[in-house]
Order: structure tokens, then sequence, then C-alpha cells
């Protein structure tokens, strides 16, 4: 426990932190390309507004204060923070060309191993970004197809988000369906089971249990009608398992889009899926396709996830986080649960069990009573960081686990008394 002791008794302020964001809202639209990485104004004095490096478990702020960190860049960092041997291999990939002018053959290399420990992915296209390859698989479900009506369920990254940004014909064509409401989907199907080029389903972190038949009645509903399914497995994927919740519920998909769990943080993603639609491939295509370092990282981090029970050690040190909070809340009386599967769990609050509007990213959504708020300030002054879905990596610790949960256990008391 020695090198956690200092973790709690912060040394300096944030005030730098702030100071920096501040300057960065002058020049950068939100003061950051990532939304969910904006800090809380209401936390102003207790959440680092900017982290200056981070390795393994850890972040440290530009004040100087040490954290052990559950948000690992929003989901990517499934390893830890500068994996020694992912690290080298990106750094020896950039010496031998970043982008080169044709294809590598790394990029084939990497489409074998998704192929590989993906049950769904018969073949494999890569791009950057998470919401950009599940774009990408709604216009391949609908040259598929011929078909243009989307059904979408949760948050697929901003190219499927239908808000005022997108034309009014755009969005007449999109119907958003709330997760689990399997009536809901057969409804719509039954009145637009023609048009409907796929559903895309991403899993409702907090709803997630074994056993549960939603998946497996839409992809039953969706064979019906002749529309494919997408699963969105960019949070799931090499987290819940490497194939993500359609391996865990045992449901093959058409197609299914992966980021976070497979590069380590490197920007990197895939559609993966049927090799009859993914052999007719459309004209979709981008200049960093092939950029060779993310993918160099990507071909260790699978290696490891082939050679090493990484999702095993996840799920154990997710299991002791969650059993050992809500334990702890159980014990003093306080309404506050972490739900769903472990490795990818909601916080429910009294006044917010559901976890709020599934349309937005998990750390987007409300806070009514602003319980999240309150707790967030404790865990942060008490030297962690912390997300709405609580993340683990390769590297934490099982000590590390039970520092948070002594941190949760003061901070939900402080929360639920003021
Ligand atoms: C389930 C899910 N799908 C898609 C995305 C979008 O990925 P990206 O931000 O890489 O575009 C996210 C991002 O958080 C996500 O959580």
């Amino acid at each position: 426990m020695s090198d956690l002791s200092h973790l709690g008794s912060r040394q300096h302020g944030v005030e730098r932190s702030w100071q920096q964001y501040r300057e960065a809202c002058e020049v950068l639209p939100w003061g950051t390309g990532t939304s969910s990485k904006r800090p809380a104004a209401a936390l102003a004095d207790d959440q680092p507004a900017q982290l200056d490096r981070a390795r393994g478990s850890r972040v440290w702020d530009v004040d100087g204060n040490e954290y052990i960190d559950f948000r690992l860049g929003c989901g990517p960092i499934t390893l830890g923070y500068g994996h020694p041997l992912v690290d080298q291999a990106a750094k020896e990939q950039m010496d031998r060309g970043v982008l080169t002018s044709l294809p590598v053959d790394l990029e084939r290399r990497v489409a074998k191993l998704l192929t590989e420990l993906v049950p769904c992915a018969e073949m494999a296209r890569f791009f950057k970004g998470g919401g950009e390859a599940m774009y990408a698989a709604t216009r391949v479900a609908r040259h598929f197809t011929r078909r243009d009506r989307v059904v979408t369920c949760g948050y697929h990254g901003w190219h499927l988000t239908m808000d005022d940004t997108q034309p009014q014909a755009v969005r007449a064509l999109f119907t958003d369906l709330p997760y689990g409401r399997t009536d809901a989907f057969a409804e719509y199907l039954k009145a637009y089971g023609q048009e409907t080029a796929c559903v895309c389903i991403s899993g409702d972190y907090g709803a997630l249990r074994p056993g549960d038949p939603f998946l497996a009645d839409v992809r039953e509903l969706t064979q019906r009608h002749g529309a494919l399914l997408v699963v969105d497995e960019i949070v799931t994927g090499f987290r819940v398992r490497r194939g993500g919740i359609h391996e865990y519920f045992g449901v093959m998909p058409d197609l299914a889009a992966f980021a976070k769990g497979i590069a380590n943080g490197y920007p990197l993603s895939a559609v993966v899926g049927r090799r009859e639609i993914m052999e007719q491939w459309p004209m979709i295509s981008i200049t960093y396709g092939g950029e060779a370092v993310s993918l160099a990282a990507a071909e260790v981090v699978l290696g490891i996830y082939r050679d090493q029970d990484v999702i095993g050690r996840l799920w154990l040190l997710a299991e002791r986080l969650q059993v050992g909070v809500n334990e702890v809340a159980a014990r003093r009386g306080i309404p506050f649960r972490m739900h769903g599967l472990p490795v990818c769990p909601m916080m429910g609050f009294a006044a917010d069990a559901e976890g709020g509007d599934r349309s937005r990213p998990a750390s987007t959504r409300r806070d009514p009573a602003g319980y999240q708020t309150e707790l967030f300030r404790g865990l942060y002054r008490r030297g962690i960081i912390p997300f709405p879905v609580m993340y683990e990596s390769l590297a934490h610790t099982d000590e590390e686990m039970d520092y948070a949960v002594a941190a949760f256990d003061e901070s939900l008391q402080e929360a639920y008394r003021s």
C-alpha cells in the first residue's frame, strides 16, 4: 500500500491546470476535441482540468498531483498507459514509415488477428474513430440491402447523432430505440421492416446482465425482416469479451464495429463482419486506413489478448471494485449501486437509477440530484480519476481496487450528507 499512501493527501491545488484549460478555450471550442474530457465547472477546486502524463494505471495533472485513473482515455487503455511492448512496436514502426503509398502487410496481419479473435469477424476494414466505423457500417448495410432506414440504440458517435446538425430528411430515416425493449423493435420493424437496412445496438452498460435474451431477440427480428444486425462493440469489445457483447450473449451479428480495446490508445477502429457483406464493400475509403503505427500497436495488443487472459483479469479487478463499492453503500444505507456487468458498470444514484439518457455518451448524461458531482469531488480529492463507467486496465492492482473502495465509501458518505 506504500505507493498509495500519498494519493489521498494532495500536495498541490489544481489552479494551473484550470488556467491552462481556460487558455485552451480561447482557441479550441469546448477547450478539447473530446466532449467527455471537459472538466466540470462545478468541480473547479477539485478536478484537474488538464493532465501532464500517464503511466500504467496512474496519471499526473499539470499541477503535479498523482491519481489512479479509472477513465483510461475514455476506455481504450485496456493494458495500461505506456505498455512497453506496444509502445516499442509503435516506435519501431515510426522508423519504418507512418503512412506509405501502397499497403503494408501489417494491415492484413491485424485484420487476420481480428478474424481469429472476434466470433463475427470474417473480414475487417480499418478506420480511425469509433463513430466513423459505425457510420461506415450503416452505409455498408444500406449498400448491401438497398434500403434506407437505420435503427440505432444508444450512443454510436457523432456521425449517427441525430440532432439539428443533420438535415431533416436524414433524421427522418433514423430511429433510436431503447435497449432491452424488444417490443419497440418488433413494432418498428413491423411497420418499416421492408425499408430497414440495419439495426445498430450498443450495450446499455447499466442494463447488461447474464442470460438476457434481448440481443438474440433482435437478431431473430432482423433476420425475419431482412435487415442487418450491427453490434457496436466500441466499448464492449476487448473488455466484456474479446468479441464484446455478441460473444458474451452468443449472438452472431452481420457486422460489428470495434475501436477502444484494439490498440491501447493508438487511433484505430474497425468494421468487421460476414464475408458475403464485406466482399461487397462500397466506395468507403480513408487516407489513413493503412496508417502503420496504430496497426503495429494493434498487432501487439491483439497478440497479448490472444496469448493472455486479459479479459479474465479485467473481470476480477472490476468485480472487486463493484462488489466492494456496493457492499459499503449498502452497509451505510446509501441508495447508490454500480449495476450492469462489472467491466463496464453504470453508476445508479437514487434519483437517476436508470443511468440517464442513453442517446448521449455516458459521461455527458445529466446528473439531476448532483450526487455524481459530489461523489466525484470526493474521489478527485482522494487521488482518483472517476468516470460514469469505471474502467480498469491490466496495469491496475488489487490494492488499487481496495483503495478505490475505501475512497468511494468516504466520498459517498460526503455526497449523500451534502
Ligand atoms: C458505444 C460507443 N459507440 C461509438 C462511440 C464513438 O467513438 P469515437 O468517439 O471514437 O468516434 C463511442 C464513444 O464513446 C461509444 O461509447
